[in-house]
């Protein structure tokens, strides 16, 4: 079961609005909607939407009716602007979609040839984030072990990626080796992909599981009743500073209190390493509907004022390890990320 995938002009995605209660791919023909897509979260996670980007470029390539290679890169161009600026936060969209148009704009080939590029690019991409997510599932699932109860923040599994996931991805494979583990399931607000989306996939895995509000944690980790704290990433900063779903800092800030390991997870296109520090990652700031309601039932006066970051950032400082496809990354993270970006994958 794929997240999303591209087949003769169709994009097939789950629609994860609706889980847990249905389990329904819609298809997309058009790169608008599939900007949409991503902008509503019918499909979301960075590794998803980096590989929706793709396609949605895909379909835009196969659409257009440019005459010339000039014309057809700069209509690209213009796609992959609009489909950029869906979601700020998570690095993968412009990763993927500079991606395939550097290789276009590198190639001098006709539009029909530019095309295939494109969207064979696009397929690569996401058939390689089933690979990259294997390989960081077997670094992460070593740093578990028998009789571990584990935090774990959002949604990082299967359906934030193409397949397999991240820090989920990390867990489900300790399971699969046999361990005997246990996931305390952060629920996630404010839109709730803990309680939706990640006790749901646990579920279909038997991964043993509890769900909690996110304000339990803290007791958790102050009674000893969790040891480990797991998360994904939406975009790492070159020191090792990771922004991730709004909730993460807090949670690293009273494992680390607590003497508990925090381990973020993510491929390493999640890392920009031109940026210093986590205060240069842009924060997408999402629609006051999302915190006043559930499933559209209002709960908080009409009209009150609302913040809603969907992301924060964990200082470095906080982090234990940082686990991508090329391996654990230890601090000091700055020399250590600079170190694996360099290297080949492992
Ligand atoms: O707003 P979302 O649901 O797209 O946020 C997802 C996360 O924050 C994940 O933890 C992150 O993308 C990394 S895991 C694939």
């Amino acid at each position: 079961m794929r997240t999303l995938e591209l087949h003769d002009g169709v994009v097939r995605m789950i629609d994860q609005r609706l889980l847990p209660g249905q389990l329904v791919y819609v298809e997309i023909r058009d790169y608008a909607t599939v900007a949409r897509s991503i902008q509503e979260m019918w499909v979301r996670g960075a590794p998803a939407i980096g590989a929706a980007g793709g396609f949605g470029l895909a379909l835009a390539a196969r659409a257009s009716t440019a005459a010339t290679s000039d014309a057809f890169l700069a209509e690209m161009d213009r796609v992959g602007q609009e489909l950029y600026q869906t979601r700020p936060t998570a690095v993968n969209l412009g990763w993927a979609i500079n991606r395939i148009l550097n290789k276009a704009h590198a190639s001098k080939l006709s539009v029909a040839g530019l095309r295939d590029l494109i969207v064979a690019e696009a397929q690569a991409i996401a058939a390689e984030d089933i690979i990259t997510n294997e390989k960081m599932a077997r670094y992460g699932a070593s740093l578990i072990n028998d009789g571990d109860t584990i935090i774990h923040h959002c949604n990082t599994g299967p359906l934030a990626t193409v397949d397999v996931g991240t820090a989920l991805g990390c867990i489900i494979q300790a399971h699969r080796d046999g361990k005997k583990i246990h996931v305390l399931v952060d629920e996630t607000r404010p839109r709730l992909q803990g309680a939706r989306l990640t006790a749901w996939e646990l579920m279909q895995y038997g991964v043993p599981m509890t769900l909690i509000a996110d304000n339990a944690a803290g007791h958790y980790l102050y009674r000893k009743l969790a040891n480990k704290v797991f998360y994904g990433a939406d975009r790492v900063a070159s020191n090792g500073d990771v922004a991730n779903k709004i909730g993460s800092y807090k949670l690293a800030v009273v494992a680390h209190e607590n003497g508990v390991p925090v381990y973020s997870v993510m491929p390493t296109s999640t890392i920009d390493m031109a940026l210093a520090s986590g205060l240069d990652i842009p924060i997408e700031e999402r629609g006051a509907d999302e915190v006043t309601t559930i499933d559209g039932v209002r709960f908080a006066p009409v009209g009150v004022q609302v913040g809603n970051p969907a992301f924060d950032v964990t200082p470095h400082k906080y982090l234990t390890g940082i686990v991508t496809e090329r391996g654990i990354v230890y601090p000091p993270f700055k020399e250590n990320l600079l170190r694996i970006m360099d290297s080949a994958e492992g």
